[in-house]
Formats: C-alpha cells, structure tokens, sequence
C-alpha cells in the first residue's frame, strides 16, 4: 500500500491529481481510513502491532502529499517566471496628444493682448442678416460695395417672409450688434469665422477675422494708431514695431485708412518689424456717424475707431506659413511641421 501510494504522489501531474489521490489514500473512504476502522475487529495484541503502522502509514502519505504539492507550487512559479517576464529596457510607447488648432492659438493670443488694452470679447451669429452685414454699416442696397464682397446668400423657401440672410462677410456686423446691447461707451474686439466665395493661395471661402470697436466721448485717429501699434509689438513680439496709415474707403469708416506694419524679404525671407516695405494687414477707421445712428447711438455725442484684421493673415505672417489653405487641410504632417501639434 505504502509503495503504491508513494510512487503515484511522485508521479503526480498536477495539484487535481494529488487530491484525487489524497480521497483513495487517506479520504474518509479511503484504502487506510477502512483498515483503520477494521482495527476495532482485531484482538488487542494485532491492534497493538497493526495500529501504530497504519497511524505511520498515514503520517508518511499525508506528508509525502504535502511535500509534492510544494514541489508542484514551485514548478507553477518558476514556469511562470520563466515566460511571464518583462524587458524594462525597451523604449516606452509615446502617446501623441492633441493639440489646440493654430487658428484658435491666435485667436486666444489677440484676444488676450486687447484684454489687456481694455477690450472684452462680443459675439454675433455666423448667418446674418443682410440688414446687419450690409445696411445698418451704410451700405444699402444696390450700393456697389455689396458687389465687392463675393457674398454667399442663403436660399429662401417659396413664401418664406423672414429677412434675407447672408454668410457673414466679414465681423463688423458684430459693431452694430454691440452697440445696440451695450450702447456707448465701448470697448470690445469680436473674433469669429466669415466668409466669401473666393478661393486661392491667400483666401479661402471660410476665414478668420477680428473685429475692434472703441466708442467714447472724444476718442481720436491717434488712439487707434497707438492701439494697433501695442497690439503689433506684443503679437510679433517686437518692440517700436512701425505701422504705416493709408487713406482708403469704407462705407462704415470716415476718414478710412488701410495699416500696414514695417516688413522686409531677405533672399524670399519675410521679415516682420524691419526693414523699408509694407505689407498690408488690416482695414480701419472712424466710425461712420450713420453705423452709430443705426445702432441706437448718438453721433453728436459718441465717436469712435473700428478696425478689422484677417487672423489667419497674421498666422501666416507670424509662422512664416505661405499657403492658407493648409490650415484647413487637417495635414498632421504640416500642422507638426509647423510645431502646431505633438
Ligand atoms: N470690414 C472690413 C473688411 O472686411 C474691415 C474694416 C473693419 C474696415 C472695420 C474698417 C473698419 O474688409
């Protein structure tokens, strides 16, 4: 029995089998329990020769199980360390994160620029009405600046009796729009989308714009000049960067002035802030006493600047970037080029 028992412990696979020789040998039906309960038949001197072999028996199978169940523990341990293991010198995996679009990293740089020239952030809606782009900003119907603006228009339903709507042209809508909320004196910038149907290598049918408005009791053509002079230096990062007034026309602007900041090309390189050429970046003036008018101001006792610039024009220019169209391609590529993403 003893010989029987020990070599199966031994040749035992694996923990289920030694239970299973566990319940044979020594289980409460097992081959030794019965010849131990057949004790109770025999005369006292067969207990006395008989009974402590079997409690030997049973001491030696219940230790040889134990000792092959470590064995088998051991055996499960060393083959797990043998194949579970891991190289704690190879490279991590990197994550790549997303990023914030280079559009809207502008637009939060120029918003916090003029925060900290007093101007707070106003809003109008991107579909507006052709009253708001065009009218209330003194330009009327059939007046030809309308033509000049290549505008996308809305259809209207057969029967549809509300007023004509347009993609925003361009944000000065949101001038009339801020003074009829919050009347004079003001002082807000307006960033948002516009757009023109119009489409190559410096304009594409959706653009950025950026919009300033300063309404007080005597506020000047100097004001805005210093105004957009703090801006240039602090977007460009150049200090006493120059800007140069020209005389233009906009129907909502009188006097009207184009600005163009201080540049140079070196070998087909463009140099912000120095130099003796210019380069065009935004459109301004005094604001026409009937955009006031329109927008529930008094003209006889409110005047005031606007101007409005294009910010991914001044992406661009900040970036070195030549072709606009690649901010709007989604290109990881070119947006990690440009350190735009990670
Ligand atoms: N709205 C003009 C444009 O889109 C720019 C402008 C804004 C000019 C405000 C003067 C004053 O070109």
């Amino acid at each position: 029995l003893k010989q029987k028992y020990l070599s199966a412990i031994a040749d035992a696979g694996d923990e289920a089998a030694l239970e299973d020789l566990r319940l044979q040998a020594v289980g409460k039906k097992g081959e030794v329990s019965l010849k131990m309960r057949e004790l109770g038949k025999m005369t006292p001197e067969e207990r006395q020769v008989a009974g402590p072999a079997l409690n030997a028996l049973k001491d030696e199978i219940n230790s040889a199980l134990a000792a092959k169940k470590a064995a088998l523990a051991d055996a499960a341990l060393e083959e797990r360390l043998r194949t579970e293991w891991l190289d704690v010198t190879l490279p991590g995996r990197t994550e790549r994160r997303g990023t914030i679009h280079p559009i809207s990293q502008v637009s939060e740089e120029i918003a916090a620029i003029f925060a900290n020239l007093g101007f707070a952030v106003a809003e109008g809606p991107q579909i507006e009405t052709d009253w708001y782009n065009f009218d209330s900003l003194n330009i009327p119907p059939h007046h030809p600046a309308r033509q000049e603006f290549d505008t996308f228009y809305m259809n209207r339903a057969e029967g549809d009796d509300r007023p004509p709507h347009v993609l925003r042209t361009h944000t000065s809508p949101v001038q009339t729009r801020a003074m009829e909320k919050q009347g004079a004196p003001i002082r807000v910038i307006a960033p948002g989308r516009v757009y023109r149907s119009d489409y190559d290598q410096t304009h594409t049918p959706m653009f950025h714009q950026v919009e300033g408005l300063c309404i007080d009791k005597d506020v000047s053509m100097a004001n805005l000049k210093w105004v957009l002079e703090e801006f240039f230096a602090a977007f460009f990062e150049i200090d006493g960067i120059k800007t140069r007034f020209r005389a233009s026309h906009f129907p909502f602007t009188e006097p009207s002035a184009e600005v163009d900041i201080q540049c140079s090309w070196v070998d087909g390189q463009l140099k912000i802030g120095e130099g003796d050429d210019w380069m065009e970046v935004l459109g301004s003036g005094m604001v026409h006493p009937k955009v006031l008018e329109a927008a529930g101001v008094n003209p006889d006792e409110w005047q005031g600047f606007a101007f409005g610039m294009g910010i991914d024009r001044l992406a661009m220019l900040k970036y070195g970037i030549p072709d606009l169209r690649a901010f709007f391609d989604s290109d990881l590529r070119w947006l990690r080029h440009y350190g735009f993403a990670s």
